[in-house]
């Protein structure tokens, strides 16, 4: 499967942030925009005035990490907002992750399911035929910069044989938190092929270079 770099944009400087769009669109695949409510996870970010003004000048499609709590509160406004995919945390969720499945694929928008490193990978298996990507988050949701945690390769692994059990090879993981460089390689392998990286691309000197070596690290 094609790898496609999707950083995220918690870690761009907000007081550019038309540039780095820009600097995006011309670099990256997809553009990762992580909303947090302080109550599913520990810190606020950004909401909806945000993602509508990065809506007008993206070239590249939208991704919508929910790390907030009643995520069905808020799809259709990310949807209308100009996501073209949404993913929520089934720990958020659990048994109304059918139904938010359903809501987001009903506005056109692509479904994913996103899953914390202390969440058995298991609990996801049952909605695998019925969504567009899987989220693994490599480190606990809430915070950019954190180091990966290595676990996370066997919980992709498990994720990608389920899926490519069930006939959908076709079907993306997405991966996200301490990718860079330097293990980009190992979570493709695992079977990843969406690779979110905040700090190894906005921290890096020379952050287009740091995008092509995430890129081309297979
Ligand atoms: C963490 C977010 C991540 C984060 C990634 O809660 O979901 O998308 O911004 O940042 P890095 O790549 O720095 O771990
Ligand atoms: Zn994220």
């Amino acid at each position: 499967m094609m790898i496609q770099v999707a950083p995220s944009l918690l870690s761009a400087d907000f007081l550019k942030l038309g540039q780095e769009v820009e600097f995006l669109n011309s670099k990256a695949d997809i553009i990762h925009l992580d909303i947090m409510d302080g109550q599913f996870v520990p810190n606020l970010s950004f909401g909806f005035p945000v993602v509508e003004a990065v809506s007008r000048l993206a070239g590249i499609p939208l991704d919508v990490h929910l790390m907030i709590v009643q995520p069905g509160k808020y799809i259709e406004r990310f949807a209308a907002a100009g996501a073209s995919m949404i993913s929520f945390h089934y720990e958020a969720a659990l048994s109304s992750t059918p139904d938010l499945l359903k809501q987001i694929r009903s506005l056109g928008v692509k479904a994913g399911i996103a899953i914390n490193p202390d969440c058995p990978v298991e609990s996801i298996f049952p909605y695998l035929d019925r969504l567009d990507f899987v989220l693994v988050m490599s480190v606990f949701a809430g915070f950019g910069g954190q180091s990966f945690i290595p676990a996370s390769l066997e919980r992709i692994a498990a994720i990608r044989k389920a899926l490519d059990g069930i006939g959908r090879k076709d079907v993306p993981i997405e991966v996200d938190g301490g990718i860079g460089p330097s293990n980009a390689a190992s979570v493709v392998q695992a079977g990843a092929s969406i690779l979110v990286a905040g700090s190894s691309v906005f921290g890096a000197p020379d952050p287009a270079a740091a995008i092509s070596a995430i890129r081309n690290s297979m």
